[in-house]
């Protein structure tokens, strides 16, 4: 099923081709100019500028004339016209428009091309056990589930792993921290090995006060600072008791984080982490060992990865300290190697932080060097920083990390604000006007992440992301209703849903905006790019109450035919909203 600008395209590409010209310069875009028609092809100034490279004589105007000669009789062509010095500007008949939408009606994918299928996982989340989940773990987790949903969208076959940080000095510190205060526990007997209770001695408000006092008493104290490492190399090298208490420490806070990630609404396949892949560090060593591609450097084991003739230095991965400790680096190159071995991903995509980027170029580099992937089956997409009015990542009042339940909090907060001051939902219960107020919220925090370039920093501003009006989540679930509430009201009055015919100008622009979809949704995928996708679903809600204000829809003295092809119009609008939002991870309430 080709899209409008696609039919369009072929004519224009068969145009060029016809006069012996590169079919490439009948390449279509949806126009400027909207004001003088949709679609334009500028391919006449070009296919000129070619002709005249190589000598011969061309006037762009008479080229586009003579395009235009050919096209204008097209099935899908109304008016056609020559402006400035070749520029073509046509638009699409009314019924390749009804046509076109009937048909995005009737697919299951709402116009998105489904692709060759390939096998993805998308690393993010990336929270770390024991640590409660702060405001930085928001992008990663809003940011990744839309990738994963945009890439499943398209066919693809995507596993989302959370990947958590459980391997690393942190949990040496918990470890030794919880020694200190209950030394008589089993898991510090250093005579046994066995046989230790199944029931957690710590739940998630012990993890969360363990750690802060242990990386704080570990400050000013150096004798403390070592008992961590220590304890962090004991783990590592195995000690029964630590490898027990780390187990209750990751499933403790696997559990909390279900609950912080589901009232995101963010769902992982995979709960894997770091400390799951250390078994396969020794063998992975070996092989690169084996390789000739580590080498000693001062006591730590290392890959040079480097490249010749470039600028910047990118220093070595360090796959041992001097220590014989393991490393982040070590630990996400062994990730892939147990992805390399459980799925065979065609792609690995990391949604973390951009202050990781070398991190990630480095890792990637030796997995390349070792040959395991290609660097095109490894990408980074990363991020920048939700920051506060001032300019610096986001902090509490008082300066300390903002958990991400207070930060969903405040946004269910200004949310219940907004909806009381707008008189919104005055005549619900509360139950439901509170069911609202966390969807509003949500999709204000979330619209308000995904629009911005991924790359660029942003001013958290709960006021500003809640407003109805305006490019914001609200305003999109506000558009979402108003369909939902239109179309009960035409079951109330027994109106049934028609195929689409459009007539109205508004009625067209909605159904080029429609049309669009496929493209915004391929556009977005292909760059890891979902504000790509909210800039068309927010074009698609104003060309909706463009729509909704030009044209009476249920209105007495509206033809029934009309009703009911106008209410196809609003039925596919609705269904491509949502499917939009929902890829965005954006929920709607069916009222407000
Ligand atoms: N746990 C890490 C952090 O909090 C993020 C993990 C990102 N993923 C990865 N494969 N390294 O910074």
């Amino acid at each position: 099923m080709s899209s409008i600008l696609q039919t369009l395209e072929a004519a224009f590409m068969s145009a060029f081709k016809a006069l012996d010209l590169d079919p490439n310069f009948g390449a279509v875009r949806e126009s400027d100019r909207p004001d003088l028609a949709p679609f334009q092809c500028n391919g006449a100034m070009a296919a000129a500028g070619a002709l005249k490279k190589q000598g011969e004589k061309a006037n762009p105007r008479e080229i586009a004339q003579k395009i235009v000669a050919q096209v204008k009789d097209h099935d899908a062509i109304e008016s056609i016209e020559i402006g400035g010095p070749g520029f073509i500007n046509f638009a699409p008949t009314a019924a390749t428009l009804s046509a076109r939408a009937q048909d995005i009606a009737e697919s299951d994918s709402l116009g998105i091309e489904q692709e060759i299928p390939k096998s993805i996982i998308v690393d993010y989340g990336g929270a770390n056990v024991a640590k409660p989940m702060h405001v930085g773990h928001l992008r990663s987790a809003v940011i990744g589930e839309a990738l994963k949903r945009l890439l499943r969208a398209q066919g693809h076959h995507v596993l989302g792993d959370v990947h958590m940080g459980d391997w690393g000095l942190q949990m040496g510190h918990l470890i030794s921290e919880l020694e200190v205060e209950q030394p008589d526990l089993p898991y510090f007997d250093v005579n046994k090995t066995e046989g230790y209770p199944d029931i957690s001695p710590v739940d998630m408000n012990d993890l969360a006060r363990l750690y802060p006092q242990a990386s704080n008493a570990a400050k000013g104290d150096a004798e403390r600072m070592e008992r961590s490492r220590v304890a962090t190399a004991e783990l590592q090298s195995g000690r029964p008791g630590y490898r027990a208490l780390l187990e209750h420490f990751i499933n403790v806070s696997v559990a909390a984080l279900k609950i912080g990630y589901g009232n995101l609404g963010v769902e992982f396949d995979l709960w894997k982490g770091e400390a799951c892949v250390d078994p396969l560090i020794p063998d992975m060593i070996k092989g690169l060992r084996a390789q000739g591609i580590t080498e000693e450097d001062d006591g730590a084991l290392i890959i040079r990865v480097e490249e010749e003739d470039e600028k910047k230095d990118v220093p070595p991965v360090m796959l041992l300290a001097r220590s014989g400790a393991v490393l982040y680096h070590t630990t996400d190159l062994a990730t892939l190697v147990d992805r390399k071995k459980e799925n065979d991903p065609d792609l690995v995509l990391y949604v973390v932080d951009q202050r990781q980027a070398l991190h990630f170029e480095q890792v990637f580099r030796a997995a390349v060097k070792a040959g395991w992937y290609t660097s095109e089956q490894l990408y980074h997409a990363g991020f920048g920083t939700m920051n506060g009015k001032d300019g610096k990542p986001f902090k509490t009042r008082e300066g300390g990390v903002l958990r991400l339940e207070d930060l969903i909090e405040i946004m269910n907060e200004a949310a219940s604000k907004r909806l009381a001051e707008s008189g919104i939902g005055a005549d619900f219960d509360a139950e439901e006007r509170s069911e609202i107020a966390r969807k509003v919220g949500l999709a204000a925090l979330k619209f308000a992440d995904l629009q911005n370039q991924r790359l660029t920093n942003y001013i958290f501003d709960p006021e500003r992301f809640t407003a109805f009006e305006g490019k914001t989540g609200p305003y999109l679930l506000y558009a979402v209703v108003r369909i939902k509430s239109l179309l009960r009201r035409a079951e109330e009055q027994g109106v049934a849903v028609g195929k689409i015919n459009v007539a109205a100008p508004a009625e067209k622009q909605l159904v080029l905006a429609l049309d669009a979809f496929g493209r915004a949704v391929a556009a977005s995928a292909e760059k890891y790019a979902p504000h790509i996708l909210c800039d068309h679903i927010y074009r698609v809600a104003q060309s909706f109450s463009r729509f909704y204000t030009d044209c009476h829809i249920l209105a007495d003295d509206v033809d029934p035919d009309v009703k009911s092809a106008r209410l196809g119009l609003a039925a596919l609008t609705l269904k491509q909203l949502e499917m939009g939002l929902n890829i965005l991870g954006i929920e709607a309430p069916d009222r407000m």
